[in-house]
């Protein structure tokens, strides 16, 4: 029988690319996406060295215009059928909303929310034809919260939190399971590209090793289970605002988020 395939998006550094080694250990096949092609194709080699997996690499900017559908049409054109998609890529800013950069916070949305979930509706009708399929969306423990002075990413993963459940309770007697995946802050390149350098709570906030993080989303997506929360850390600061009144929340996270 031929390995099922994998399709995982931001497949060329941090949790992506531990989510790539994870499948590839478990027999997966793999078509790996990101822009940077070199990292993939170095990847590529890796896996196939290390566990026998052969790899499709299609380097690709997400945030091209109908970039859900041209990636769709390319993994067509190569015959791959998806048994589980990995919607991982993913960015955000830090800063504040008024003076963030406009269109790099249009290009987070369109990447964060639009594609995603294109190719949610895209590959998961495929799923449905074939009988069956996983999908693992990474959301974040921001999803749980508004985040000021992150506000658009933090409303972002509160996006994909809703999405990924409601969708989760359409497919699943359809045979898709949508697992979403909230990690709290991660060992990855995902801090220096958002800009946190000049916050102060990154000094002392430690991060869980991207590994830790794609070990948990892989076991939660095999199970079909809708949430995982990773590290009974993130576990309790999810439940803590259901444990203040409302309007305090965002106050409490902007004291925070110095
Ligand atoms: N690190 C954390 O603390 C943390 C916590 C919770 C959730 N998350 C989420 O985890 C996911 C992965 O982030 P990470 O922490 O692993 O950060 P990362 O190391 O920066 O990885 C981001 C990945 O997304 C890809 N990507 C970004 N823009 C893209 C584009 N326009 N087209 C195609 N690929 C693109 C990047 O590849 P290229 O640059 O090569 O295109 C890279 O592979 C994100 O959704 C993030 O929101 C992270």
């Amino acid at each position: 029988m031929s390995a099922k395939t994998v399709l995982i998006t931001g497949a060329s550094s941090g949790i992506g690319l531990a989510l790539a080694r994870v499948f590839a250990r478990h027999g997966w096949s793999l078509a790996l996406v990101a822009r940077r092609s070199d990292n993939l194709e170095r990847l590529a080699v890796e896996l196939k060295e290390s566990y026998g997996t052969d790899s499709q690499c299609i380097g690709f900017d997400l945030t091209t215009d109908n970039a859900a559908r041209a990636l769709y049409d390319e993994v067509r054109f190569r015959n791959l059928r998806i048994d589980c998609l990995v919607n991982n890529a993913g960015r955000g800013y830090f800063g504040s909303f008024i003076e963030r950069d406009h269109q790099l916070e249009e290009e987070t949305i369109y990447l964060n929310v639009t594609v995603l979930t294109s190719l949610c509706k895209l590959f998961g009708r495929d799923m449905v034809e074939q009988g069956g399929g996983r999908i693992l969306n990474i959301a974040s423990i921001a999803g749980f919260m508004p985040g000021p002075n992150f506000a658009v990413y933090h409303a972002t993963k509160a996006y994909v939190l809703s999405l990924s459940r409601a969708i989760h309770a359409e497919l699943k007697s359809l045979g898709v399971t949508v697992t979403a995946s909230c990690p709290g802050p991660t060992e990855t390149e995902f801090f220096d590209k958002a800009g946190t350098g000049v916050l102060k709570a990154m000094e002392y906030i430690r991060r869980m090793p991207a590994e830790k993080v794609a070990e948990q989303a892989y076991e939660a997506t095999m199970k079909g289970k809708p949430v995982v929360v990773h590290g009974m850390l993130n576990k309790m600061m999810v439940e803590s605002p259901r444990l203040v009144p409302k309007s305090w929340v965002a106050p409490v996270v902007k004291s925070l988020m110095r």
